[in-house]
């Protein structure tokens, strides 16, 4: 039976990284995985990590690949030697963290450029073809700050509203393909970029007194609620699997409960407030309204990670 072509973007760490190994390595042997990298040289972990999981020969093929660059992502389509592609992994992405005023606008438009623009030029590339094949799937790694406004990441989050709008809309289009758009969140990670992009020195003596609550709170949730890309990447695996993946899946759902307010309050204003009580005012179990509360019964509407599917997965799933 032929294998499951995966491509994959940003696999240099994290979530890339993990996923290509995870995938490579499947007992079941039914994925070729070409995991691409903006930076070829940045491949040795990649290869350390395979020899360390015994992933078989020929599972497992680096490519470069630059998402900002159309021509790059020609050229990586060109190298697939199966001539096809059935799961596209949209993972390449970058942070930005501090007071909009400090961020230059070369930082904001380098996230722009990688976060929605990168996945744009990636499926205008791969769309086509599955839906001509009426086959593959598309996931597009989601992050909470797709599903709410996070102070202080305001390009970020940006970004990935725009990717929501961009996979939800795609999603819609792509039914009568049996194409399925499907999004893959989590919730946070020490990233190793992402950083306070510009000088603080640019923002006024109480913008950065709240920057400062920020950095705690983040302190705080990183200790409580950062998932590994090893946990993160499961969510995929059950994406792939769906026989009719849904729009989105979530890596957890502890967070959910603040994003539901801006559901639950059409104007915005409860979120806003909530939001603005968890990060600056409240210590987590203080008794108000925290992500980490148990999630209450909800919606009809579903809310989750992200992929985009098209192709023979989307009644069966692939088994890996
Ligand atoms: N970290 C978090 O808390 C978090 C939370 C929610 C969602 N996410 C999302 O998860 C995805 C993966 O992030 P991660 O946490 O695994 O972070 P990561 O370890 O920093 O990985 C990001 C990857 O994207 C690559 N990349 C950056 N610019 C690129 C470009 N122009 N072309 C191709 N690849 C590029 C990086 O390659 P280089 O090493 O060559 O720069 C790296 O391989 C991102 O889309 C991110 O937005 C992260």
């Amino acid at each position: 039976m032929a294998r499951t072509v995966v491509l994959i973007t940003g696999c240099s760490s994290g979530i890339g990284l993990h996923l290509a190994l995870r995938l490579a390595a499947h007992p079941s042997r039914s994925f070729k995985v070409y995991a691409a990298l903006r930076d070829p040289a940045a491949q040795g972990p990649l290869w350390e990590g395979a020899r360390a999981r015994g992933c078989p020969p020929g599972s497992l093929q680096t490519l470069p690949l630059d998402v900002t660059d159309p021509g790059s992502v020609a050229a990586a389509k060109a190298a697939v030697s199966e001539g096809r592609v059935d799961v596209l992994v949209c993972n390449a992405g970058r942070g930005l963290v501090g007071p909009l005023e400090a961020q230059t606008t070369g930082a904001a438009r380098q996230v722009l450029d990688v976060n929605v623009l990168g996945s744009v030029h990636l499926l205008q590339a791969f769309l086509p073809d599955m839906k001509r094949r009426r086959a593959g799937r598309v996931l597009v790694t989601g992050s909470i700050g797709g599903l709410q406004g996070i102070p202080f990441n305001a390009v970020y989050c940006a970004s990935q509203f725009a990717l929501e709008g961009l996979c939800e809309s795609l999603a819609v289009l792509l039914l009568p393909f049996d194409v399925h758009a499907a999004r893959c969140a989590r919730p946070c990670r020490r990233s190793r970029r992402g950083g306070p992009g510009g000088v603080l020195g640019d923002a006024d003596p109480e913008t950065r007194a709240l920057f400062a609550r920020y950095l705690q709170h983040s302190e705080r949730l990183f200790r409580e609620a950062a998932q590994e890309p090893e946990e993160v990447v499961e969510v995929f695996l059950a994406a792939l699997r769906a026989p009719r993946p849904a729009l989105r899946y979530y890596s957890t759902e502890r967070f959910l409960p603040l994003a539901r307010q801006r559901l639950e309050d059409p104007s915005g204003s409860r979120y806003v407030a909530a939001m603005h009580r968890f990060v600056f005012e409240e210590e987590p179990g203080a008794g108000g309204l925290s992500p980490l509360e148990p999630p209450r019964p909800t919606p009809s509407v579903s809310l989750g990670p992200w992929s985009l599917f098209s192709g023979p997965g989307r009644d069966r799933g692939w088994k890996g």
